[in-house]
């Protein structure tokens, strides 16, 4: 019903009019397997990944959501073979280079979830900067690497301890997480047809949607959100109430 609504190509702006989707983040899964079933290596399917969440993000931007988050690479994720760790690492380097490159004329602000302190002091000086000269740009922009939610409240807690606070409240951790910048988000959308959350967003996502689908995140485009989007609309919000 949802997608005769939509009609065949993605509908754009409408899909959101209402703006109630304020912050969406996505669970980007399925590279390795994407790759695998064309007979390509795993590093094959990130590349790919990468160039969809570009595009993803641009419409995410025009169909006014305010703040998108992407999980990129996890505090797990080091488990991995180094070949493949090191090739995400270079995707991640030229994403960087693009952003220095571009994001002047975005009206992006970014935001990197998760410790710094494990990159090269040059890379985490980078997305530092990155940082800074986007501030208080429309779209925020969050991308998790190097990003468990165990460790962002660890992380919080500590901070918190640094100030030499003894007790605290629900506020005080929101306001210490990676995340301190944005609503919490409305939709957690994972791909690649698993049907968990990996370490994502646990403090944040008290309250979220949660949205599965099969589809591969490479294969994942404008009218896969539209879906999201018009599923997200169909729910009926309760938060504890009536
Ligand atoms: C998600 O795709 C990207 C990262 C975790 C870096 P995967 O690499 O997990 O792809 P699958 O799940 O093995 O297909
Ligand atoms: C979650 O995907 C992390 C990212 C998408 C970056 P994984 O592929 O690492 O998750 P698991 O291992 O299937 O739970
Ligand atoms: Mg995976």
């Amino acid at each position: 019903m949802i997608t005769r609504l939509l009609g065949k190509r993605g509908a754009g702006r409408k899909v959101n009019a209402e703006g109630k989707l304020r912050h969406i983040a996505f669970i980007m899964d399925g590279n390795g397997r994407w790759a695998k079933k064309r007979g390509m290596p795993r590093t094959y399917g990130h590349a790919a990944g990468a160039a969809v969440f570009k595009r993803i993000i641009e419409y995410c931007g025009k169909i006014g959501i305010g703040a998108v988050t992407v999980y990129a690479f996890s505090t797990e994720n080091w488990k991995r073979p180094k070949e493949e760790v090191d090739a995400i690492m270079k995707i991640f380097r030229d994403y960087l280079d693009e952003a220095e490159r571009s994001f002047s004329q975005k009206d992006i602000q970014l935001h990197f979830l998760g410790s710094k302190s494990v990159f090269p002091e040059e890379t985490a000086k980078r997305m530092t900067a990155l940082e800074k000269a986007s501030a208080g740009r429309r779209l925020i922009l969050n991308i998790a690497v190097n990003y468990g939610g165990r460790d962002e409240i660890v992380h919080a807690v500590n901070e918190l301890i640094r100030e030499g606070r003894t007790e605290i409240c629900e506020e005080d951790i929101t306001s210490h997480l990676y995340t301190k910048d944005s609503p919490p988000p409305d939709l957690i959308v994972r791909t690649g047809a698993e049907k968990r959350i990996s370490n994502f967003l646990l403090w944040e996502a008290a309250y979220a949607e949660l949205y599965f689908t099969d589809v591969l995140w490479p294969d994942f485009d404008e009218r896969q959100v539209d879906l999201c989007v018009a599923d997200f609309y169909a729910r009926k919000r309760r938060f504890g109430g009536i």
